[in-house]
């Protein structure tokens, strides 16, 4: 019977525990240069003494005009490395393992003068209308994804992965609601997303796994739902990719009746459908920050790895306290034992 503090094992990723601090990005970056600050060593280092399993650090750009904002973190440069590795080498330290999403914010690059994307079709009437990658442009963006990651690795990473999902470039290029193309990448919607999976493979330590984060439904009014995202995730899965992140919506002011549900474990039944159909290991996420709740959708089988976003920013000592709650040894640091009942050492 697995539980939140089983080891996961995958390749040569080895996890203390099943518990995933999700990319969530912290608009830090104080001088527009991409590269991270002592805001985000606190804030991932903490999450690592607080005894999270695997820190998957936020939204992190292939290019400039790729980030949400200015204040997003970069990973075009090698200039890019040192900062990354600290932080990476830190978290290590306390026995967490870490990743980092790799992305590009196409059309919805706030801050971008224009914006691109697999179409020029804005994200709402308020947002700028981008312009359309030329199948040049396309290939040359492939490359960009290459060569993030290969600057990932560099700097110490335990897994990748990549943001396909929350209707930014990747998850642009595989919706029908924003690929109208007519090239190669508009015949087949996938096409871009398995490019960057092969070209991320390449740069890639064998025993590396790869994580490929996916909104598996759309809330748009004519967007797709879980049969065709499943069907996309097996065009990733056959790609290369070996864990699917499983999060719903982000493509476009979303109709009425589409609204996500708010309730605990909303996105649960996406990752097991995941999980069941394409049989591959998948990170649940969404209003998990219940540990009771987080332990059963482990113990249930319906997701091996489980996020907790909001939680963790609540307290960066979730893993800790789900420890007590769960009773299980949680790996208390030493100097905190005070604080917390034995079993938890
Ligand atoms: C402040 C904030 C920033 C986020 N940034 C990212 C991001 O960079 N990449 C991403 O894929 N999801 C991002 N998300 C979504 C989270 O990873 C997570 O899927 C979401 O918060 C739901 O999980 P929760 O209910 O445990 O918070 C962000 C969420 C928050 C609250």
């Amino acid at each position: 019977m697995k539980d939140l503090f089983t080891p996961y094992e995958l390749k040569d990723l080895k996890l203390k525990n099943r518990v995933v601090l999700p990319p969530m990005c912290q608009y830090s970056v104080t001088e527009k240069d991409g590269i991270a600050t002592d805001w985000h060593y606190n804030h991932y280092v903490s999450r690592a003494v607080g005894g999270t399993g695997l820190i998957i650090i936020e939204m992190t750009d292939v290019e400039p005009d790729g980030r949400i904002t200015d204040y997003d973190l970069g990973i075009w440069s090698d200039e890019h490395i040192p900062a990354l590795a600290r932080i990476v080498d830190a978290c290590h330290a306390y026995g967490a393992k870490v990743g980092i999403q790799i992305a590009h914010a196409g059309r919805k690059a706030e801050d971008a003068a224009v914006p691109v994307s697999s179409s020029p079709i804005p994200f709402d009437d308020k947002s700028k209308t981008p312009r359309e990658l030329t199948t040049a442009e396309v290939k040359d963006m492939v490359g960009k994804f290459q060569a993030g990651v290969r600057r990932a690795v560099k700097a110490g990473f335990d897994v990748i992965e990549l943001h396909g999902a929350h209707g930014y470039l990747i998850h642009q290029f595989h919706s029908p609601l924003t690929n109208r193309r007519t090239d190669e990448y508009g015949q087949d919607l996938t096409l871009f997303g398995k490019e960057v999976i092969a070209a991320a493979r390449q740069e890639m330590p064998e025993g590396m796994p790869l994580i490929m984060r996916i909104s598996a439904q759309e809330y748009v009014e004519g967007g797709y739902g879980l049969k065709e995202s499943l069907n996309i995730g097996a065009a990733y899965k056959e790609a290369g990719a070996d864990i699917f992140h499983i999060s719903a919506g982000g493509e476009g002011a979303i109709a009425a009746a589409g609204r996500p549900g708010t309730h605990a474990a909303y996105q649960v039944p996406l990752a097991r459908a995941f999980k069941q159909e394409l049989a591959v290991p998948v990170i649940a996420v969404g209003r998990l920050d219940e540990p009771a709740l987080a332990n059963a959708v482990i113990g249930n089988e319906e997701a091996d790895l489980v996020a907790v976003g909001r939680g963790m920013l609540r307290n960066p000592y979730w893993t800790l306290e789900a420890g007590v709650q769960l009773g299980k040894a949680a790996g208390v640091p030493k100097q905190y034992t005070f604080g917390f009942p034995r079993t938890n050492n």
